[in-house]
């Protein structure tokens, strides 16, 4: 499986440094599950060959080679060089879980949405938290739902972050939370992309076969939820919150970034307090028509 694309920067804006593509892990270590799940649930299954688009560090991938297994392969692409760089030395090391048995084949390339060919077409095309970075998602989905083979899945996962609470309410978390929220979206990302893909996929004349929502939510003992809550923060507040000056009253009412999961970790646990995080929602489509599809 061979794949080229324009090299150019991808639109992402919380970039590829080291510090996201580790927030990126974490965040995969809460919602892997969730993924293989839904991916399961699309039908993705045994010996298939599978293109994971916007692979980023690979997370996605690397669950699609836990389901495809030793017959099938899967080929990560994305545009930034650095994340596929991690993504390729995960890899060397045994993929997310080093010592996993019974993967398919992975590996990894670089190449720009919506430009991408292959040699010959996959038996699925999924990507997670991707489509919601695209200007035009509608032509990418209609572009890539001709390197499916007539019959193979489209499966993409999104966010839709209008879950994100702390319930009860404390003032700490709150104001954390609600900071990502507007830091988001100064920053232009769509908050209800996970909810929209049903429309998106329509819209590209790409009938939703089926489709899943999951909500991941924990307490102070979560071992991974507010962590990946602070790190979304400290990412975002470098990036985003110089543009806002409601973001920025808010990261002064914060404070310290250092202490701050501490902080919250004593609140939380004080208020038996419970974070609501995005909600992961799955759509797909089995494209039994998608070699007729032309525009
Ligand atoms: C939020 S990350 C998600 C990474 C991975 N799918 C995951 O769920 O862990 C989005 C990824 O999409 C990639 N991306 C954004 N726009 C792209 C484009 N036009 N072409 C290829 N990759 C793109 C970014 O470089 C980034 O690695």
């Amino acid at each position: 499986m061979t794949a080229t694309g324009a090299r150019e920067e991808s639109g992402y804006s919380l970039g590829h440094s080291p510090t996201e593509i580790d927030r990126l892990v974490l965040q995969a270590r809460l919602y892997d599950p969730i993924t293989t799940q839904a991916l399961r649930l699309a039908g993705l299954g045994s010996g298939m060959r599978v293109l994971d688009v916007g692979c980023g560090a690979g997370d996605v991938t690397f669950a699609a080679a836990g389901i495809v297994g030793p017959t099938g392969a899967v080929t990560g692409i994305d545009a930034a060089p650095a994340a596929l760089e991690v993504a390729r030395a995960r890899a060397a090391r045994g993929g997310a879980e080093p010592g996993g048995e019974g993967e398919g084949a992975v590996s990894f390339r670089e190449a720009t949405l919506p430009d991408v060919t292959l040699e010959e077409p996959v038996d699925a095309v999924i990507g997670r938290l991707v489509l919601g970075h695209l200007p035009d998602p509608v032509t990418a989905l209609r572009r890539l739902s001709r390197l499916v083979r007539p019959g193979g899945l489209i499966v993409f996962q999104d966010f839709d972050n209008h879950p994100l609470r702390v319930v009860p309410a404390t003032s700490l978390a709150g104001a954390v939370l609600q900071a990502i929220a507007e830091a988001l979206t100064v920053d232009g990302t769509d908050l209800g992309a996970g909810a929209r893909l049903y429309s998106l996929f329509q819209e590209a004349e790409l009938p939703p076969s089926g489709l899943s929502a999951t909500t991941p939510m924990g307490g102070a003992e979560d071992a991974v939820i507010l962590p990946l809550v602070v790190q979304t923060y400290r990412a975002l507040s470098t990036a985003a919150f110089r543009t806002g000056l409601r973001a920025r009253e808010t990261t002064r009412r914060i404070g310290d970034v250092d202490s701050l999961l501490d902080r919250m970790r004593s609140e939380i646990a004080e208020a038996r307090a419970v974070v609501i995080m995005p909600t992961a929602v799955t759509v797909w489509n089995s494209a039994p028509e998608c070699a007729k599809r032309t525009s």
